[in-house]
């Protein structure tokens, strides 16, 4: 009997390759850039499978072409590239790869705050640059971290994460659960009392964690639950842990950096479009804000003349929250097991959209 045929928007790791290639014949987009539209519509009439990336836009015209699509998956946590609504519509599974990426996104995101706060990237390019000469006590002066207050906006499974390493810098937390009444994943386990919440702690066992564990005994980090403005206007730095959606679509814009400290670091290790970019910028060159870390951008990739890649106290990276050999390997895996989870006719393991499927 024939095989189902997958088709596959870019290279993926070999594990995931061969999880794949052993249930279903695959239509791999093997180069290093992102699927060309027509290559992509031209291949879809045959496919069964669709396994993807967070840059592929996976709408109405996709779906049209694939016909006789019965399950979609990405290879990423966020799925506001997918038209999930229109899938359901089809009742098309959609997967997506929740949990194995958080610890590994928190520590990019405490990395970048480390950065901005200590000047990490202007002092290595002041090296570089031969401009070390001699010691001097007011040669690029940063802000410290520990102690400081740190503004998480978005308190799921990487706004906790990012919470308990904030914990080891005594930093004072301020948790917004729901910025605009959105919030990121739930909340692992809740406490009814403001400041302290039951946060799951990771396994520290590495070989757990390529197994897709992040959840592993119950740590008590302490925290105040706040809302947007006041997390705003308290914190030194406002790290963003939310999706992106209607709602939370330049969640961060002109009225919100002017509630900031003249001060305050802002880390997106998010969604690009939750920042207004050009309210950022302003912000940035007027002093309403002190800097600004970003690991996402809009757009994405940003173009080399974009005026904030032009401002010292911006410092961006390329989309590499979730980019260890480790957790990028299990993330290709974990959207290969949805593929053929449904492609058996199996509910999916990590299903966006489970109302596919009859209760
Ligand atoms: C995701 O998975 O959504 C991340 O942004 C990519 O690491």
């Amino acid at each position: 009997m024939a095989l189902p045929i997958v088709v596959v928007t870019r290279r993926i790791p070999q594990q995931a390759r061969e999880i794949l290639g052993a249930q279903a014949d695959l239509v791999c987009w093997e180069q290093g850039c992102p699927v060309d539209r027509k290559w992509l519509l031209d291949h879809l009439p045959k496919a069964d499978g669709l396994y993807c990336l967070l840059t592929d836009r996976i709408d109405r015209e996709v779906l049209q072409a694939g016909a006789r699509l019965r399950v979609i998956s990405t290879m990423a946590v966020g799925y506001d590239h997918i038209d999930v609504g229109a899938c359901t519509a089809r009742g098309i599974p959609v997967g997506h790869t929740p949990g194995i990426l958080t610890e590994t996104t928190a520590d990019l995101a405490f990395a970048l705050l480390l950065s901005a706060a200590r000047r990490i990237v202007e002092g290595v390019e002041y090296v570089r640059q031969g401009q070390w000469t001699t010691w001097s006590p007011d040669l690029l002066l940063g802000q410290d971290v520990y102690g400081a207050t740190l503004g998480i906006v978005g308190f799921g499974r990487i706004g906790q994460a990012m919470a308990r390493r904030a914990q080891g810098f005594q930093m004072d937390v301020l948790a917004v659960r729901s910025p605009h009444g959105v919030s990121g994943s739930p909340p692992s386990s809740v406490s009814p009392e403001a400041g302290t919440q039951l946060i799951a702690k990771p396994k520290l066992d590495r070989k757990a964690s390529l197994e897709g564990t992040s959840q592993g005994e119950s740590v008590r980090a302490s925290f105040h639950e706040v809302d947007l403005h006041e997390a705003l206007a308290r914190a030194d730095f406002v790290s963003l842990h939310v999706p992106l959606t209607s709602h939370t679509h330049h969640l961060i814009g002109e009225a919100e950096f002017r509630v900031m400290k003249p001060s305050s670091i802002l880390i997106n290790t998010a969604r690009g479009g939750v920042v207004d970019p050009e309210a950022l910028y302003h912000a940035l060159v007027h002093g309403h804000i002190g800097g600004a870390a970003l690991d996402v951008t809009d757009p994405e990739p940003i173009p080399v003349s974009h005026p904030l890649l032009t401002l010292p106290n911006c410092l961006v990276i390329p989309h590499l929250g979730s980019a260890s050999v480790a957790t990028r390997t299990r993330m290709a895996c974990m959207a290969a097991e949805n593929i053929v989870a449904g492609l058996r006719g199996d509910a999916l393991p990590h299903c966006v959209n489970p109302e596919v499927y009859p209760v």
